[in-house]
């Protein structure tokens, strides 16, 4: 199994050569701590298993947007998908140039579009008929051509482990149903300010069988060959994210090769330049979230351990029943069965459920593993709580990548008087 960067040195976790509780100690909890060296070695895998296939690999920004994590992906060469005129400026912010940007999402607005067209980006994915003819009329309005993908809902059966996390089935809200695609892809032609340059999907995240991509694959080829039948100037071909990631302590990862095996012949089959939306497989294991025990507590014949990181801070348990391990930093005798919850005024405010941990106390410190994707991006201030800090591991050094929020940011928004206006 690949490295981490989490490991226990004398008894106490470690990232990277950082001992945890140095970080605790400099910087408080909860905090985000993410391995700059696991993100290097996880876009590596990725791109080496494409190697011989022209790829860019487009880091979906939703999985962890914090500026310095995008800068470290743009140094490896690293493109990104983004879903919002937010993580557009992010990316920008970030450095990357706008032909290093794939747009995708359902609801893109006039003012996104046109933010998106101002800067450059390589491609929007088309997601409606109606955004089609939005797009359309932005570019025009602009004098440009919009370079398109038409992102196709192949309808395949996807298993993953919630369904608020599958995207490429029959029925959802997401891509051109598979048998509207020719209609679109004639519509196209007849508009004057689009370009038709790509084809894609993305099936749904956290998939950890390659069933939905060998059904789907012939399905987007399909797609792609009538495009280029009539016509247009197809030079990619997107299969979005979804690789999958271990989170339970003997739950294996993706087979990447297998994945590699499919997605490489259907490239090359194609001979388009193949381009990849991971967001999960490349932060995921880098990151940890580090909470601090508050109280011990026995209720109703069970115990409860009460760590200062809440639901706002790591939503993933409450929202899909998503399993987090649960380390101890320093190492911690005798054993307990609890529920591991937040302070958050919610029964869905929890960690964990009757998990086997060791015998902490409060004061303790733990790290809920495989919090890099869809950790703090997911992170609100619920309850009025600032989010957590986030800090960058390489190596021997930590660095504050991005600030504790403080009281202050929770209200600044807000402190103008009201100025009442009439319609
Ligand atoms: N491309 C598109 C168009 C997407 O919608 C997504 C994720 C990705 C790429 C990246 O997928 P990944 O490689 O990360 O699986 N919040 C959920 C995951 C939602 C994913 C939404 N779309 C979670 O915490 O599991």
């Amino acid at each position: 199994m690949p490295t981490t960067g989490f490991t226990t040195i004398n008894g106490v976790l470690h990232a990277d050569q950082v001992p945890l509780p140095a970080i605790a100690a400099a910087v408080g909890t909860p905090a985000y701590v993410y391995c700059a060296n696991t993100v290097r070695d996880r876009f590596r895998r990725l791109d080496d298993a494409f190697a011989g296939v022209p790829h860019h690999i487009h880091f979906a920004v939703k999985a962890n947007s914090n500026l310095h994590m995008l800068s470290l992906l743009r140094a490896l060469g690293a493109g990104v998908d983004i879903v919002s005129g937010g993580e557009l400026f992010r990316a920008l912010e970030a450095g990357f140039g706008g032909r290093d940007v794939v747009f995708s999402g359902v609801g893109k607005t006039v003012a996104e579009i046109e933010q998106a067209l101002r800067a450059g980006v390589a491609l929007i994915n088309v997601e409606s008929e109606a955004e089609l003819v939005a797009i359309d009329h932005v570019a025009g309005g602009l004098g440009l051509t919009a370079p398109i993908a038409i992102r196709v809902n192949p309808e395949v059966t996807v298993e993953t482990p919630h369904a608020y996390i599958k995207t490429g089935e029959k029925g959802q809200k997401f891509g051109i149903p598979r048998d509207d695609v020719a209609r679109l892809i004639a519509m196209i032609a007849t508009l004057p300010h689009v370009e038709l340059r790509g084809l894609g999907m993305h099936l749904g995240s956290q998939i950890s069988n390659a069933d939905p991509l060998r059904d789907a694959l012939p399905r987007l080829l399909a797609a792609i060959a009538h495009a280029r039948a009539k016509g247009h100037p197809v030079t990619y071909m997107d299969v979005g994210g979804g690789l999958s990631v271990p989170y339970e302590p003997n739950e294996t990862s993706a087979d990447l090769d297998d994945y590699a095996r499919l997605v490489r012949a259907a490239a090359l089959e194609t001979g388009l330049t193949l381009l990849l939306e991971p967001g999960r497989y490349l932060v995921a294991e880098s990151g940890v979230l580090l909470t601090e025990v508050l109280y011990r507590k026995h209720a109703a014949g069970k115990d409860f351990v009460v760590t200062d990181a809440g639901m706002n801070d790591l939503i993933r348990p409450a929202l899909y029943q998503a399993y987090h391990a649960i380390e101890v930093v320093r190492h911690t005798a005798g054993a307990l069965t609890a529920d591991v919850v937040g302070p958050i005024c919610e029964s869905g405010d929890f960690f964990a459920k009757a998990r086997v941990l060791p015998d902490v106390q409060a004061g303790a410190l733990l790290a809920i593993r495989t919090a890099g994707a869809y950790g703090f991006t997911m992170a609100s201030n619920y309850n009025s709580r600032p989010r957590p800090v986030e800090v960058l591991v390489d190596g021997e050094r930590f660095a504050v990548a991005g600030a504790r929020e403080q009281f202050d940011d929770l209200v600044r928004l807000e402190r103008a008087p009201l100025h009442w206006r009439t319609a």
